[in-house]
């Protein structure tokens, strides 16, 4: 694997290989070093668990990591994102996790680093987050083994403006998942979804569901739309003990992080029994050296 820029671009059995070498890492620990490999983490965007992630999967690995800060670096100065890379390609460095908000960047720089460079993608705009979806579908896969095929998933939340949920809709056939229900505001639903029904009914939505993935309501947004406020969004969508009383009793809580407690899901759901929030988290560590692995042979 060159680059890792979008779940389209891997198979199944590509994504199950990243799975199986995640737990593997996971269950017996990593124990090969690559110091001579060199990695570069460019953040343009907030973040704590993919960027921490991804920095200790590196050190976990024994490569050598370099924390890029956009704000103190010479892009302040007009040097452009590409030549950054490039300057960054000539010092050594091989490696580049790269977030942005801007859509489409990853692969317009992507298409002009040299063969040996590879990029990942840790967040593109509202587009994908490929890195996240791989995690998730490790934590599903886990959780229901050979029975998730026939498991119904339910994203609640801002699918429209969710890299998250975009990711998600790419993986979740590839790992076999048919039934999936998208439940947002009309605002905030897809025009055409590929794959998935809508709904504005958190009830309907949630009916037999087996997976629960809720967004993190993205308060800016709100802000924004004159015609939506928390107070409404919570009302019809939060996952409360109340609304959860709609879906399996087995069911599963999921949440990329970071969570807006008790606003789209009630701490009592966090922190309760079903939730795999934190498990979500510890994965993702474990997947981002997996895919770290999968670059360095
Ligand atoms: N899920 C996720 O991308 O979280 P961070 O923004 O903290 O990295």
């Amino acid at each position: 694997m060159q680059h890792l820029l979008s779940i389209n671009d891997l198979t199944s059995e590509n994504i199950y290989q990243l799975i199986q070498r995640a737990n593997e890492f996971r269950h017996k620990g990593i124990h090969t070093s690559f110091p001579d490999a060199a990695v570069a983490l460019l953040f343009h965007e907030n973040s704590t668990r993919t960027r921490v992630s991804f920095e200790l999967a590196s050190k976990k690995l024994g490569m050598t990591v370099i924390r890029f800060d956009g704000e103190t670096s010479s892009l302040t100065k007009g040097e452009t994102l590409f030549d950054t890379f490039m300057n960054l390609y000539a010092m050594g460095l091989r490696y580049f996790v790269l977030r942005h908000q801007e859509n489409g960047i990853h692969k317009a720089i992507a298409t002009r680093l040299p063969a040996d460079a590879h990029l990942i993608n840790a967040g593109e705009g509202v587009v994908s987050h490929p890195s996240q979806a791989l995690l998730d579908a490790m934590t599903m896969v886990n959780h229901y083994k050979d029975d998730l095929p026939s498991k119904k998933v339910v994203i609640v939340g801002n699918i429209r403006h969710s890299r998250v949920a975009k990711s998600l809709l790419e993986i979740l056939p590839k790992i076999g998942v048919s039934k999936v229900s998208l439940v947002a505001p009309k605002i905030w639903q897809l025009e055409s979804p590929a794959f998935g029904d809508q709904t504005e009914s958190l009830r309907e939505g949630l009916a037999d569901a087996d997976i629960i993935i809720t967004l993190r309501i993205q308060k800016e947004r709100l802000e924004k739309d004159a015609l939506f406020s928390l107070e409404a969004y919570r009302k019809d969508f939060a996952i409360t003990e109340e609304s959860l009383r709609f879906a399996k009793p087995t069911a599963i809580i999921m949440h990329p992080g970071p969570v807006n407690r008790d606003i789209e899901l009630d701490s009592s759901v966090l922190d309760g029994s079903q939730s795999l929030v934190l498990k979500q988290v510890e994965n993702g560590v474990w997947m981002r050296a997996a895919i770290f692995h999968e670059m360095l042979f």
